[in-house]
């Protein structure tokens, strides 16, 4: 193997991408944090604008620092960071030495840039902005710049109470989204109230939803997304992308093909969406019933037609008795993926936010459910341990 492949980041930022000088004056706030990174919400006076920053660590870099080139220091007060020159970034022969959980995270970052450039302009999913590299404190992150979006995401909705013509904008959109994702050939795998944002408006209903964080978004068949990829990363990430023996996804919101590793489709966009509306009409989630990750993965992984009929008959006793809306939900969260339908989801969905059905506020049945890692630890003893979550 070459050991002189250079760093897998070949574009220049975008042009759009706010000048060193500009960036003297930018303001940030923290706006979210999740499995491995911290989201910021980035003003800029000189232009007005506002952009959201996604900034993940990928390694420490102190060992490599002698072949990182092109690194100047401090041009970005207040976060002290050095910015990186793209095309002179290198980590010669050190990147080799990237350990099993660094070269996922750089896969993340990588895959959800490219998820997010295939799928930019979409209505409903988080626009893209740019992506850069940078060093702090001996560390190398990675930050997505993404539009900023005055919103709420849906986990937090729920536990405030959430209108049920909120609830069909939000399938609604996220079902559109999704449909995109499918034509694309993206797997999202990680479609989840926390990473659907809501901007309400006035009149329920009358929002709009984004999807977001592609994290763990992988390509159909396998092909991954190449761009901008020397082709030993691609190999790399790919075999990180289709572990044999590993469950990626988030324990709550896992389909019966994650679980059972096999061969994924954008049919789990479905399943997960159709999760996502059980939890957001019943205020809670299809496998929020044990804490125990075991024994949720075995809910998961013999899921069946009578379990089905048994999340059905809850969303019928929380007062949802239309059938064209239960046979929705029964066509999106199929055990089969090849039987998954999508589109009768989104019809349901829509006449909800139009309040063509019972108007209602749902609770939150339950505390909403911890922050879990989006990496499930796998059942082979080669699988990553979870105790690599340095940021969980
Ligand atoms: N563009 C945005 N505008 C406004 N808020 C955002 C935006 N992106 C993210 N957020 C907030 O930050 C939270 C975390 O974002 P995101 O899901 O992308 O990161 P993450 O969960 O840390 O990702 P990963 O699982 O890849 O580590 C979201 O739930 C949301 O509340
Ligand atoms: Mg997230």
């Amino acid at each position: 193997m070459n050991t002189k492949t250079p760093f897998p980041y070949q574009q220049q930022p975008s042009e759009d991408w706010p000048s060193p000088d500009a960036l003297k004056y930018i303001e940030e706030k923290e706006i979210g944090r999740g499995g491995w990174g911290r989201v910021y919400q980035v003003f800029n006076p000189m232009t007005g604008e506002s952009y959201a920053a996604k900034r993940s660590l990928i390694l420490n870099v102190t060992g490599y620092r002698e072949g990182v080139t092109g690194y100047r220091e401090g041009v970005v007060p207040p976060a002290e960071i050095a910015y990186l020159e793209a095309d002179n970034l290198r980590l010669g022969e050190h990147q080799l030495q990237l350990k099993h959980m660094e070269l996922f995270r750089l896969g993340a970052v990588i895959r959800e840039r490219e998820a997010l450039k295939l799928l930019n302009g979409d209505p409903h999913v988080i626009g893209y902005r740019g992506q850069r590299f940078y060093v702090a404190d001996g560390k190398l992150f990675s930050e997505i710049a993404i539009e900023y979006f005055k919103s709420e995401n849906s986990a937090d909705m729920l536990s405030g109470g959430i209108d049920v013509a909120d609830v069909g904008r939000i399938i609604a959109d996220s079902a559109t989204a999704l449909k995109h994702c499918a034509l694309e050939g993206i797997i999202h795998r990680d479609v989840k109230p926390e990473n659907i944002l809501y901007q309400k408006k006035d009149v329920p209903g009358h929002g709009t939803a984004k999807v977001i964080d592609f994290g763990i978004a992988q390509r159909r068949k396998g092909v991954i997304f190449q761009e901008g990829f020397p082709t030993e990363w691609s190999r790399l990430v790919k075999d990180l992308d289709r572990p044999k023996e590993t469950i990626i996804g988030t324990l709550m919101y896992l389909s019966p093909e994650q679980v059972r590793v096999e061969q994924l489709t954008p049919a789990i966009n479905i399943f997960q969406l159709g999760l996502v509306a059980y939890e957001l009409l019943t205020g809670k989630g299809a496998f929020s019933g044990s804490n125990d990750a075991e024994r949720v993965i075995a809910d998961v992984q013999w899921y069946n037609q009578n379990a089905l009929q048994q999340l059905l008959n809850t969303v019928r006793n929380r007062g949802f008795s239309d059938e064209n809306l239960l046979n929705a939900l029964y066509r999106a969260l199929e055990p089969t993926p090849q039987r998954r339908q999508l589109e009768p989801l989104k019809t349901e969905a829509e006449n909800l936010a139009q309040g063509k059905r019972a108007s209602i506020v749902i609770q939150c049945a339950a505390a909403p459910a911890e922050h879990t890692p989006s990496l499930l630890p796998g059942r082979a003893s080669e699988a990553p341990e979870v105790s690599h979550f340095d940021v969980v």
